[in-house]
């Protein structure tokens, strides 16, 4: 059976866009494959966090991956920080890397421009993702459209380091969906959906409740042409709202079109947020069940003793790949 591996970072609640985008397609991937899942808290220290918050983020992201349908007898879940071969690996990677191809990385330009004090690790944070990948021999990477250069330069560091010392890493390949890979503000249909927009207007939560989402989804910026049509161009907003429809009801996006047709934007918008609320209601009603529960605990603790017994196996192999560690004298 292949493997697959993806991360979220546990940094504020969840957007429709990390739903849309990488964990619906983990709910229904986990039937055919050994899935890994991480709550990647090392990566969320690369920018400033406060001890407390980070803590219930934590433990947050996991109920949410649990609400969301991730099946624990199926699937591992784990958290990074509690499997210190990630952080190991992710050093060796470092010094596999080049300073110029970290510095090339659109997320490090976005995240650290204008900034007076930009942390190493933000600067070093893709090795560390290499490393959560290559630990579990992953085939396939599932994750939106702003991960995809990250898995590239893992796919180079990983030829690298085989190249260099033993081949040993198993390549990964991403897996994008072709809807919703890539989910845009509902303020500014150019700009990616990000949790940490200032605009509250411009991002759905996943907590969200049923009248958020409607206020939301009815001043989100559409044109004045006023028909529904998919138009990414020339017509970002509305073919933006349609994107969002499509992923969350699976109906093509033509079929919808076609529904629409001679109607305006209000039905559609009402429709579309009925929509979202339909998916979303059962998810957060799960996930209040959850979220102070001793289950939840139980569950990550048995995740991160499978994820160890895998990625100390890995790390070991690595290590000796590159001469680390003890060696016999006679050896
Ligand atoms: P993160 O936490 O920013 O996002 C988690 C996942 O959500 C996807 N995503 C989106 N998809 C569609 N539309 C959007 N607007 C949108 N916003 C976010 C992301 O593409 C991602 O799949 N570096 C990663 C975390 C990570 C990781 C890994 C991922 C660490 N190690 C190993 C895969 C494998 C990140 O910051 O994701």
């Amino acid at each position: 059976m292949k493997t697959i591996f993806s991360g979220i970072q546990p940094t504020g609640t969840l957007t429709i866009g990390n739903y849309l985008g990488a964990m619906k397609q983990f709910v229904e991937l986990q039937h055919d494959y050994n899935c890994y899942f991480c709550i990647v808290d090392e990566h969320a220290i690369t920018v400033p966090q406060e001890r407390i918050k980070l803590r219930d983020n934590i433990r947050s992201l996991a109920a949410l991956y649990l609400a969301s349908g991730i099946n624990p007898e199926k699937s591992t879940l784990f958290i990074q920080s509690e499997v210190s071969a990630h952080t190991q690996l992710g050093w060796m990677l470092q010094c596999v890397a080049y300073i110029g191809e970290l510095e090339r990385m659109t997320q490090f330009k976005d995240k650290s421009t204008g900034k007076e004090a930009v942390s190493a690790g933000l600067l070093t944070y893709p090795p560390l993702m290499a490393a959560d990948i290559l630990l579990y021999n992953t085939d396939i990477v599932p994750v939106g459209d702003d991960q995809k250069q990250h898995i590239e330069l893992t796919r180079d560091l990983a030829e690298r380091f085989n190249r260099k010392y033993n081949d040993i890493f198993t390549i990964p390949e991403p897996r994008i969906p072709k809807v919703g890979a890539r989910i845009m503000s509902l303020q500014n249909p150019t700009k990616k959906m990000s949790k940490s927009d200032e605009n509250q207007k411009a991002t759905i939560f996943m907590l969200d409740d049923e009248k958020k989402i409607e206020k939301k989804i009815k001043s989100a910026v559409t044109d004045s042409v006023g028909t529904v049509q998919y138009d990414p161009e020339n017509r970002p907003g509305i073919s933006s709202l349609l994107t969002i429809y499509s992923s969350f009801t699976d109906e093509k996006v033509e079929t919808i079109v076609e529904r629409y047709e001679g109607k305006g934007y209000g039905e559609f918008k009402q429709d579309l947020a009925e929509k979202v609320v339909d998916v979303l209601s059962p998810i957060q009603k799960r996930y209040y069940e959850l979220v102070e529960s001793a289950e939840l605990d139980t569950v990550l603790d048995n995740g991160a003793d499978k994820a160890e017994e895998q990625a100390s196996k890995m790390l070991q192999k690595a290590k000796k790949a590159m001469g680390l560690g003890r060696v016999k004298k006679n050896k």
